[in-house]
């Protein structure tokens, strides 16, 4: 299959793109910057040069494409102020794609979350994308993105083989620089690792060769409308999580009152409370994915997330 893919010099795309080469497919990468183009370059991909926001760009490459897996997504103005504007224009392209792909059966796929999908409880694949949901404090960007999924698999009805692939807070493994990484990060600059109340909340979570082993089999053979969920470990308690960065860090492991979270967790403290486990049963059962890297705990056991010249 010819595949276009956005976001692919990203942190799930660099992984995705293996995995579709590797399994003989052919991806041609949007790349907005020489470094990109270069990296995907050298993974054997082709290259697109454009941006999200260049929609002929998108439509054409999506037009010549046999199928579309969405993974760009403005993090760098999302997480500085702006989610509002990255969610309106990841909607843009992703009207684009849906129009460009309309009566083709080609599939499309795009990445979501399961964090606040079904706070306090364990969110399957069966529950919606948009009511009940909660992501405190981040307006009414998350809104968007939520409306966004649910656009996605409303092109089913238009010919349209789409999916969206509800990823966990964290798809951790080397190299990580996301959730896990800050709390590490933070736990260093505090001389504590910490963890919100008793905490006893919990994350899903995946590692991210497992995730993109699942963007590759729903490409392959995702019913249109499905939405699955890329989750290995369905709930790690985050004070487990602290007692391993407090062991590797060898500092105190302890617990920050809700007052002082955002002074603790900084830009982590609108999430780190959540408890938002996720089951991805039904989409083991679809699709016949099975996990075979580390859980979340026993990756950050290996130690790489620890390995910096001051560690
Ligand atoms: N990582 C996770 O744990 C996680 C969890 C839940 C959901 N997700 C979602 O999964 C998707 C992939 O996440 P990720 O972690 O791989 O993100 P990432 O590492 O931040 O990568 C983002 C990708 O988007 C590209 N991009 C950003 N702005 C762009 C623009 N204006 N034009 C074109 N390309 C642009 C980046 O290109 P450059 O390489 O040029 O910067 C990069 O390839 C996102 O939708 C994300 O929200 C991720």
């Amino acid at each position: 299959m010819r595949v276009f893919v956005t976001g692919a010099s990203g942190w799930i795309g660099s992984a995705v793109v293996p995995e579709l080469i590797g399994a003989g497919h052919h991806v041609t990468g949007l790349a907005r910057s020489d470094a990109s183009a270069a990296a995907l370059a050298a993974a054997g991909a082709q290259v697109h040069r454009g941006t999200l926001d260049d929609l002929d760009g998108l439509r054409s490459a999506a037009a010549a494409s046999d199928g579309v897996i969405h993974l760009a997504f403005k993090h760098d103005i999302a997480f500085s102020g702006d989610f509002q504007g990255a969610a309106d224009a990841d909607r843009r392209a992703v009207e684009t794609f849906g129009e460009a792909l309309a009566g083709s059966d080609r599939p499309f796929l795009i990445a979501s979350g399961t964090l606040g999908v079904a706070p306090g409880r364990l969110a399957t694949e069966q529950d919606g994308h948009g009511t009940g949901s909660d992501t405190a404090g981040w307006g009414s960007g998350p809104e968007t993105r939520r409306a966004t999924a649910e656009l996605t698999l409303s092109f089913a009805s238009r010919g349209v083989r789409s999916s969206v692939v509800r990823l966990p807070p964290t798809n951790h493994g080397d190299g990580d620089n996301g959730f896990m990484a800050t709390l590490v990060a933070i736990a260093r600059d505090k001389g504590v690792s910490g963890y919100l109340g008793d905490g006893s909340n919990r994350w899903p979570a995946v590692h991210r060769l497992d995730s993109a082993h699942l963007f590759r089999l729903a490409l392959e053979q995702a019913p249109a409308g499905s939405t699955l969920h890329a989750v290995a470990d369905e709930g790690v308690p985050i004070r487990a999580v602290a007692e391993v960065i407090g062991r590797h860090l060898d500092i105190g492991v302890v617990s920050i009152a809700a007052e002082d979270a955002a002074g603790h967790f900084t830009w982590l403290a609108g999430f780190i409370g959540a408890d938002s486990p996720a089951s991805s049963t039904l989409t083991r059962e679809l699709l016949g994915w099975h996990p075979t890297q580390p859980g979340l705990l026993d990756d950050l056991d290996k130690g790489h997330y620890f390995h910096t010249p001051s560690a």
